[in-house]
C-alpha cells in the first residue's frame, strides 16, 4: 500500500513553527480578515481562521461587510490597514461579489501584508526566488513534499492546471534552484494534447483542476507520488453529499508509492501557511532578521517522516 501524505501532520508542525516564532520573539500578530457578504461555505472556512488564533498566540479579526459594499468601500478598508501599524497581515476571503474585482483588491493590499499572496509584487518575488508570502495551496504542496522527504530534485514533475492561485506559483516554485525543487516542471491545462501520455510519465503528479476523480489508474506510473489539489463536492446515490479530489483515490492509490487524501491532504495544510505567512509579516514589522524557513527547517527534521 502507499504512503498516505497525511495533511493533519504537516499542519501541526507547521503551527508548531509558528507558535515557536510568536513566543520566542514575543510578537503578537494580528491578521485582519475581510468576509464581504455571508456565502456559507465562506464563513465555515472564515470561522475554522479565526479559532486557529489564539492555539498560535495570534489575533484575528474579522470584519463582515454587506455584500452590496461596493468595491470602493472595500478598497477604503484595505488602504487603511495597510498604513495601520497593528495590522501585520490581511486576508480578503473569495470569492468576491461579481461587481468586486479580484485582480484590483489583489494589487491594492500593501505586499508585506498580502497573506494571500496574491499581489504581483509577491507573485514576481516567487518568479525571482526571493523571500516572498507564499500563496497557501502551493506551499501546502511544497511543505508536503518537504515534510515527506520527498524531493523533487530532476524528478519529471507534471501539475495539471494553470491557475494564477494554484499551478503557476507552484511550478514556479518547484522550479527554485534549492532542496525540496529543483524539478523538472511540465504544466498542463484543458488545450494540453496527449494528457494521459504526459501524467504517465510524471515521477511526482500533482493535479489542481477541479474535476471529480478526473485522473485514474492508467493515467499514472507505477511507484508515483499523487499530490491531489482538488476539492470537489460530489452528490452520492443515495443522495448524500462528499468532498472527492481530482485523482480517483481507489483506482490510483495501489499504483503510487504515496498519495494525499482528499479531505484531509492539501487543503488541511493551507490555513496553517496563512498563519505562517501573517508571523512572516509580523517578523517583518518588527525588523527581525529570521525566516520562518529556518524553524520549518527544525520542526520538519524533528517529524519528517522519509519515504
Ligand atoms: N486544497 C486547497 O486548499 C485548494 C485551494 C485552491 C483550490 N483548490 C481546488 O483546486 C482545484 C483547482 O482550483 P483553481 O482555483 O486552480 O481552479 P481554476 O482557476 O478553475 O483552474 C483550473 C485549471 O485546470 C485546468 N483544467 C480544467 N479542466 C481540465 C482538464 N480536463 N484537463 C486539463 N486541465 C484542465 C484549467 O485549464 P485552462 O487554463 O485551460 O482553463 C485551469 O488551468 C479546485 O478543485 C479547487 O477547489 C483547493
Amino acid at each position: 500500500m502507499p504512503t498516505e501524505l497525511s495533511g493533519k501532520a504537516i499542519a501541526l508542525a507547521i503551527n508548531k513553527a509558528s507558535k515557536t516564532i510568536v513566543a520566542e520573539h514575543s510578537l503578537r500578530p494580528h491578521m485582519l480578515l475581510i468576509q464581504v457578504g455571508e456565502d456559507p461555505a465562506s464563513s465555515y472556512y472564515v470561522q475554522s481562521i479565526l479559532n486557529t488564533a489564539p492555539k498560535l498566540g495570534c489575533e484575528a479579526e474579522l470584519l463582515t461587510l454587506a455584500a452590496d459594499c461596493g468595491q470602493q468601500k472595500l478598497l477604503d478598508i484595505i488602504l487603511e490597514a495597510n498604513s495601520n501599524p497593528d495590522v501585520h497581515g490581511i486576508m480578503i476571503q473569495k470569492p468576491l461579489p461579481g461587481d468586486i474585482d479580484d485582480s484590483v483588491i489583489n494589487i491594492s493590499i500593501n505586499p508585506d501584508k498580502d497573506l494571500d499572496a496574491l499581489h504581483p509584487v509577491n507573485l514576481g518575488r516567487i518568479l525571482m526566488e526571493n523571500e516572498a508570502f507564499l500563496p497557501c495551496t502551493p506551499a501546502a504542496v511544497f511543505y508536503t513534499l518537504k515534510y515527506y522527504g520527498i524531493d523533487p530534485q530532476g524528478k519529471n514533475t507534471v501539475i495539471l492546471g494553470r491557475s494564477n492561485v494554484v499551478g503557476k506559483p507552484l511550478a514556479n516554485m518547484l522550479l527554485w534552484k534549492r532542496p525540496y525543487a529543483n524539478a523538472t516542471v511540465t504544466v498542463c491545462h484543458s488545450r494540453t494534447a496527449k494528457l494521459a501520455e504526459i501524467c504517465r510519465k510524471a515521477d511526482i503528479l500533482i493535479s489542481a483542476i477541479g474535476s471529480p476523480n478526473f485522473v485514474k489508474a492508467d493515467m499514472v506510473a507505477e511507484g508515483s507520488v499523487l499530490i491531489d489539489v482538488g476539492i470537489n463536492e460530489i452528490t452520492k446515490a443515495d443522495g448524500s453529499s462528499a468532498y472527492v479530489g481530482d485523482i480517483d483515490f481507489a483506482a490510483c492509490a495501489p499504483k503510487a508509492a504515496a498519495i494525499t487524501p482528499v479531505p484531509g491532504g492539501i487543503g488541511r495544510i493551507t490555513t496553517s501557511v496563512l498563519y505562517l505567512n501573517l508571523v512572516k509579516a509580523s517578523l517583518i514589522a518588527a525588523g527581525i532578521n529570521k525566516t520562518v524557513d529556518e524553524y520549518i527547517d527544525i520542526i520538519f527534521s524533528e517529524n519528517q517522516k522519509k519515504l
